[in-house]
């Protein structure tokens, strides 16, 4: 075989690459020798992915209820992804976060999208059903949700909204004592605290107040502000700030409502939710006022914030 100009350079690279780690080079170059080639379902780990759904039930669409959530979940680790870059990177510029930031909206847009198959595409009557195999487990302990939200925004701006204004400066413990979730997860009949929501908290509370002390001077709003600061913000960043805003407090939780309303509403007697919480005063966008980025906002538009939408995508007044 002739040893080719190019071939001689990329063994000079690699000597000095195994060199500099005082490694042998042809001791790697035996090892890729015997080295299988690789394959896609080895790369993506194919046979472990597919083998994660294990139905409670025998009922077929429960197998479509896990596929879809860990669907969401791989979409939540993708915005997660770009988040922590988000958060980690030095001499952040405009047009780094727009990018970004376009990204996870395009994650949501997504999910927005295509949450039909949880809406349609499931039989009722099987839904109800299994659904009871699967207490007190509900979508509301999904721990990525709730990161995304840390690092979107100040974690004053996750407090329930009747005491954010109050603990807009309190310490993390406390405003994450009134976290706007704690009031979807109280029972309906004694007012305590649901089973699912005690869970919630053993696994994460821990996890979620390092992250909000490690977000607080790096969140998104807060990056976001450093830049103005700078001069450096543009408007398509604020365009996409706006549309991430929409998307996950407000789209995402409608397509999500939908469901909801399709599965567990049942006149006249209402369908206990998973843990008797009061979920349709609490999971519409309008009651709960999320808002990540209330300084690019009107007036009018924070005080209609989610109206427009329920209207358009339910039909009727909630
Ligand atoms: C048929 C489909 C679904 C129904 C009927 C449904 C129902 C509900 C209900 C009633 C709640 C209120 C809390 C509770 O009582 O458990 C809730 C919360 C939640 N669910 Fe679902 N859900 C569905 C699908 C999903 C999917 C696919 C995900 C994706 C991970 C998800 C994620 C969440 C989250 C993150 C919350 C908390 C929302 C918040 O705190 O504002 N759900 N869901």
């Amino acid at each position: 075989m002739e040893i080719t100009p190019e071939i001689k350079e990329r063994l000079e690279k690699l000597q000095a690459k195994y060199a500099a780690m005082g490694q042998d080079m042809v001791s790697y170059l035996d090892g890729l020798l015997h080295a299988d080639f690789l394959t896609y379902w080895d790369y993506i780990h194919l046979d472990t992915l597919l083998s994660l759904q294990t139905p409670k039930t025998s009922f077929p669409d429960e197998e479509i209820f896990i596929l879809y959530h860990q669907i969401t979940e791989l979409y939540f680790k993708l915005a997660l992804h770009e988040c922590k870059q988000l958060a980690d990177k030095s001499n952040l510029t405009s047009e780094f976060f727009t990018a970004r930031v376009k990204r996870i909206n395009s994650y949501f847009e997504a999910l927005t999208q295509s949450f039909d198959i949880m809406v349609e595409g499931m039989e009722k009557e099987q839904f109800l059903q299994f659904r009871m195999s699967l207490l007190p487990a509900s979508g509301f302990q999904s721990g990525q949700y709730r990161m995304i939200e840390i690092y979107a925004t100040d974690f004053s701006q996750l407090v329930d909204k009747e005491h954010r204004e109050r603990l807009a400066k309190a310490d993390l413990k406390s405003q994450y004592n009134h976290i706007y979730w704690k009031y979807g997860a109280t029972e309906l009949s004694t007012g305590e605290k649901t089973l699912t929501l005690k869970q919630f908290e053993k696994k994460y509370e821990k996890v979620f107040l390092e992250l909000a002390e490690s977000c607080q001077s790096k969140n998104l709003r807060c990056l976001y502000q450093q830049l103005k600061a700078r001069g450096e913000e543009n408007p398509e960043l604020q365009t996409q700030l706006r549309q991430l805003d929409v998307n996950v407090n407000v789209n995402w939780p409608l397509s999500h409502y939908k469901s909801a309303v399709r599965y567990l509403n049942r006149q006249p007697e209402e369908i206990k939710a998973t843990g008797g919480t009061n979920w349709q005063k609490y999971l519409p966008p309008r009651f709960q006022k999320r808002i990540f980025y209330p300084e690019l906002w009107s007036e009018q538009e924070l005080e209609e914030w989610g109206k427009a939408w329920v209207y358009s995508v339910l039909g009727t007044p909630q």
